[in-house]
């Protein structure tokens, strides 16, 4: 007897880091006739095939309550690692060495790494929600997204960094780093980087205490993130470039931010070449 499901629950999976069996992101779950398979009586081949639907559809539906089992985690996002506190490459040694760097080797990058670099950005460092970079009055606009591409354990997506939880919401599915050289003037070494990290900002939030001042800080919040990405990515032995360079209409069209969002700075991160 011979049943031949393909299951398309890859996409489910994908978010949750879980590494698909084949390319196309499907599981194959495949049970192929024994070897030595006699011949079959009509009524026995007839009461096994009424059996084999039942099989089949019990089996279906226990693949579909395990994919809706799923579901529900992969719609929640995903965890990073911890982020360390400690490392081996002293401070001045990460500024010694930092440089722009525009050429990456083919390999991913971990999801440790992807967290460790988003967490130096605009992770909290303390009780009470403080961060790693100022902010004027700790009104905290920056919006950090991962432009996941060869990230170990993630899906290709775009996806939103929570500080509070450390923590990535669900993505935007698929590999948008393409579209982020595009829109950053057709820098095509943008797209090779295995990971791009975005600095978006909603400044109403340090308007509301600041006014029109609130553009200034901003822009010095964002400076201070990206430093600290640059410094932390040496650290870890990657390299990163700042690229200012974009057309503001075509990286929006390119990520998933809300209208209240404004990009502010591009980071393409990986190791380099
Ligand atoms: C605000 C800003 C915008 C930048 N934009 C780009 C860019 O669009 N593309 C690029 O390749 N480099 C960009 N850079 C990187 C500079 O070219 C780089 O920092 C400069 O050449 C000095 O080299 P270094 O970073 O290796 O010291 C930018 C840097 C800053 C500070």
């Amino acid at each position: 007897m011979f049943f031949d499901f393909n299951l398309g629950v890859g996409g489910a999976l994908l978010p949750l880091g879980v590494t698909p069996l084949t390319a196309s992101s499907r599981v194959d779950l495949r049970v192929v006739p024994g070897k030595h398979e006699l011949p079959e009586m009509p009524a026995v081949r007839e009461r096994r095939a009424r059996h084999s639907g039942r099989a089949g559809m019990v089996f279906m539906a226990t693949a579909l309550a395990g994919a809706a089992l799923w579901l529900p985690a992969a719609a929640a996002g995903f965890d990073l690692p911890a982020a360390r506190t400690t490392g081996p490459l002293p401070l001045e040694a990460a500024l010694a060495q930092r440089q722009s760097r525009r050429s990456f080797a083919s390999q991913p990058l971990t999801a440790a790494e992807a967290g460790q670099l988003l967490w130096s950005a605009q992770g909290e460092n303390r009780a009470g929600g403080g961060r790693t970079a100022p902010s004027a009055g700790a009104t905290y606009p920056l919006v950090l997204y991962l432009v996941a591409g060869r990230v170990e354990g993630l899906a290709a997506g775009v996806y939103r960094y929570a500080p509070q939880g450390h923590r990535l919401a669900a993505p935007a599915p698929g590999d948008a780093r393409s579209a982020v050289a595009a829109a950053a003037r057709g820098q095509a070494w943008v797209a090779e980087a295995p990971a791009i990290v975005v600095i978006a900002a909603e400044p109403s939030r340090t308007a509301a205490r600041y006014g029109a001042r609130a553009e200034r800080y901003v822009a010095m919040e964002a400076g201070a993130a990206a430093q600290n990405l640059q410094l932390q990515a040496v650290a870890l032995g990657l390299g990163a470039t700042l690229v200012g360079a974009f057309d503001d209409a075509a990286l929006r069209a390119a990520l998933p931010l809300a209208a209240a969002e404004q990009p502010l700075a591009v980071l393409a991160v990986g190791r380099p070449r």
